[in-house]
This record gives structure tokens, sequence and C-alpha cells, in this order.
């Protein structure tokens, strides 16, 4: 019997450090690694290329069963996503991308067009995602789940500088502000909010160094 590869599910608010840490894991414990929020960053890029605004319910209908979205990753381990053929995972970075990508995940219609793509990326194991709603609604049987989390100054810290690095005018004051705003609506939403799930285990990055955190990762990895 071939042995059966884990599932690793992260769960946490933006800027906790889930895709860095999660993409070191997966490099060093043999996993793929898949960044669920480049799917609603793409599906709230391609909104907003087509004119539709996120809260319009209908029109976010219409475009979500048009929608086509595929993944790979790419060569340094990270998340690659087109839309309707584009590759977009060099423009959804930014800060409206950001807050486009939060609208679009309320919709209901959005997070039922990404679920089967999700759950069959992990259908063979040996994978580690990190979203939001992983852990609760789209891989509720993982064999880890992990709620990575970090106070709201410590991730708006984070998310400056690495904006501040790409070279986007930002402040550290209006990424605050951003950063709580997308707590606000991820956890405040009606369809799969932010939360942890109550097998999760809960680590706090506040105080931790980022290989710390990873090794910590690690070390909860179940083998074989
Ligand atoms: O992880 P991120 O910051 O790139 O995610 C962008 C937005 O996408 C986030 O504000 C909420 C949404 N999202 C979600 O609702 N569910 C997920 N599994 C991942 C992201």
């Amino acid at each position: 019997m071939p042995e059966r590869r884990p599932v690793v599910a992260v769960d946490g608010p933006s800027g906790a450090g889930k895709s860095s840490v999660c993409r070191e894991v997966a490099r060093r414990a043999g996993l793929v690694y898949l960044d669920t929020g480049a799917l609603y960053r793409a599906i709230g890029w391609k909104a907003r290329e087509a004119g539709v605004d996120p809260a319009d319910g209908a029109a976010m209908e219409t475009l979500c069963r048009s929608l086509r979205v595929e993944i790979a990753t790419g060569p340094d381990g990270a998340t690659r996503v087109r839309v309707d053929g584009t590759d977009v995972s060099d423009h959804i970075r930014t800060p409206q991308v950001s807050l486009l990508a939060s609208a679009v995940a309320a919709r209901p219609c959005v997070r039922q067009s990404l679920l089967a793509l999700q759950r069959e990326a992990a259908a063979q194991g040996g994978v580690i995602l990190d979203g939001r709603d992983i852990g609760t609604v789209v891989l509720p049987d993982a064999d880890l789940k992990i709620f990575l989390t970090a106070s709201p100054e410590v991730r708006a810290r984070r998310r400056f500088e690495e904006l501040a690095a790409r070279g986007e005018a930002v402040t550290y004051e209006a990424t605050l502000k951003e950063v709580v705003a997308r707590d606000e609506a991820d956890a405040g939403r009606a369809v799969a909010p932010l939360k942890p799930a109550a097998d999760a285990v809960r680590v706090d990055s506040s105080m931790l160094p980022f290989e710390a955190v990873v090794e910590h990762l690690l070390s909860l990895i179940p083998h074989g």
C-alpha cells in the first residue's frame, strides 16, 4: 500500500505569515503548496476587469457562471493563477485587489465555484493549503489543522514592509486600517467566515521568528 501523504490546512487572518510559512514548510516537507487567497484575489481582479461590482449579487452570479480558474505551482513554490486563460499572478498583490478579494469572497457563488478546485488539488494528499476556511469547510478531514495568527499591529507591520519593498506607495497607518477592515469582513461574513476549526492547533506568531514558526509546523505534521 502506498503511504497516504498528509493533508495540512492552515487558516488565519491576513498578514499572519501564512503564505511564506506554508511555502517554506512545503519545500522542506516535500508537500505541494496551494495559496487559496490567490484564487479569491484572481476573481477580485477579474470582477474589476469586467466592471462588475462585488456588491452586485446578480452580476457576480453571471460572472461566476462563466469563470474558468486554473492553478499551477511556480518554480519558487508559489501558486500561479490563470483566469479565463490570463495569468494574473503578478497583478493580484496590490492593496486594491486585497479588498476586492475580500469582497468577492463573501459571495456564495464565488466560494462554491472554488470549492471543487481546492478539493481536487488536495485529493492525492501531500499538500498544504492556506486560507480562511480550509480547516472548517474545504478540508474538514485534514490530517493537521493550524490556525496561524498574530496581533493586528504585527500583521500590519509585516504587510507594510512587504508592500513597501515592492515599491507600493503605502503607509503603515493605511495598512493597519486595511488589515483591520479585512479581518472584520472575513470574520463577519455569513458564508465560511474566518474562524479556527474546533480541532485546529493555534499558533500565535507575534513574538516568534519565522524559522521557529516553520519548525513548529514541521514538528506537527504527521508522518506516514
Ligand atoms: O490570504 P489572502 O490575504 O491572499 O486572501 C485574500 C482574501 O481572500 C481574504 O481577504 C479573504 C479571501 N479568502 C477567503 O475568503 N477564503 C480563503 N480560503 C482564502 C482567502
